[in-house]
């Protein structure tokens, strides 16, 4: 049956430079090579749950800019319901300026029109939320529109998936409306106030909601009750790790109703295959790819 997922997150252009290594503050670098592609942690996520084979809806924003027209089309073509996204008169859209090296990132992103998503307009989407399987949010839109999906998803019954990046402090409060939280480690430490340096497994015991914690090369770790459960990586290539926890989210999601553990593996096999081509949504996999590459 197919699965239905709305994704509430940001929708950016990533201006994405290739350098043979990061430079320091002050130094300018020869760089290897620059495109311009469509990213942003919900647009990513939404592309990656529509290439595995689910309904999806997008509650976002975009500028009345070139950026938004493309990123717009981009998302048409895959098959996203754009119903719920607005186009903001007078604002650019999110941008994200990225530097890959040695297949590492990073990355610093202007939200412009992500930052104009409130509550009202994840209310608009409410119908939507209603009919989903689970729902997707993230943190590059503002706190209220988090607040307001986790407060909808919760009153309407739908599995809310939290991923806390980039990472802020959020209310205890607001942990729990989540169903599962998907933070890498650094951002659980700084969800609860921790100390970075807090072994991951303790810091997934004192979370207040059902953790999902990516590790990039060693897999991820889950925990509903009791321990912390272990899913190792995928040895595949890495070319660029943009879009990878992305993959990983959309996957958890539309793979959920088959058990925790089945999830994980299937998000754990997704991102692998995500990293393996320039550019956030270039590799993510479609369904098929998928199975081929488990099957393998
Ligand atoms: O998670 C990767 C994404 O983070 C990139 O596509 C970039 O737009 C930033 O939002």
């Amino acid at each position: 049956m197919t699965r239905r997922i709305v994704v509430v997150g940001s929708i950016n252009m990533d201006l994405v430079t290739q350098a043979p290594r990061f430079p320091q503050p002050g130094e300018t670098l020869l760089g290897d090579g620059f495109v311009t592609v469509p990213g942003g942690k919900g647009a990513n996520q939404a592309v990656a749950a529509a290439r595995l084979g689910a309904e999806v809806a997008l509650v976002g924003a975009l500028g009345r800019d070139a950026f938004g027209d493309q990123l717009q089309a981009g998302l048409l073509g895959e098959g996203v319901d754009l119903q719920h996204v607005q186009r903001l008169d007078d604002q650019a859209s999110g941008t994200a300026s990225i530097t890959v090296a040695a297949g590492e990132n990073q990355i610093v992103v202007v939200p412009a029109a992500n930052a104009g998503v409130t509550p009202a307009h994840v209310e608009a989407a409410h119908a939507a939320l209603a009919r989903a399987d689970a729902v997707l949010v993230q943190m590059e839109i503002p706190l209220e529109a988090i607040e307001a999906t986790l407060r909808l998803g919760q009153r309407l019954g739908v599995p809310v998936i939290l991923n806390p990046a980039p990472a802020r402090p959020l209310p205890t409060d607001w942990l729990t409306l989540a169903r599962y939280l998907t933070p890498n480690q650094h951002e659980l430490a700084v969800l609860l106030g921790a100390d970075p340096a807090e072994d991951f497994r303790a810091l997934m015991r004192r979370a207040p909601t059902p953790v999902v914690l990516t590790r990039g090369s060693e897999g991820a770790w889950y925990r509903e009750h009791g321990e912390p459960a272990h899913q190792p990586s995928f040895a595949v290539e890495v070319v660029d790790s943009t879009g990878a926890g992305d993959t990983f989210n959309a996957a958890l999601a539309v793979f959920l109703h088959e058990g925790l553990a089945t999830a994980v593996r299937k998000a754990c096999a997704a991102a692998a295959l995500s990293v393996t081509r320039l550019g956030a949504q270039q590799g993510m996999p479609r369904a098929r790819e998928l199975d081929a590459f488990l099957a393998r």
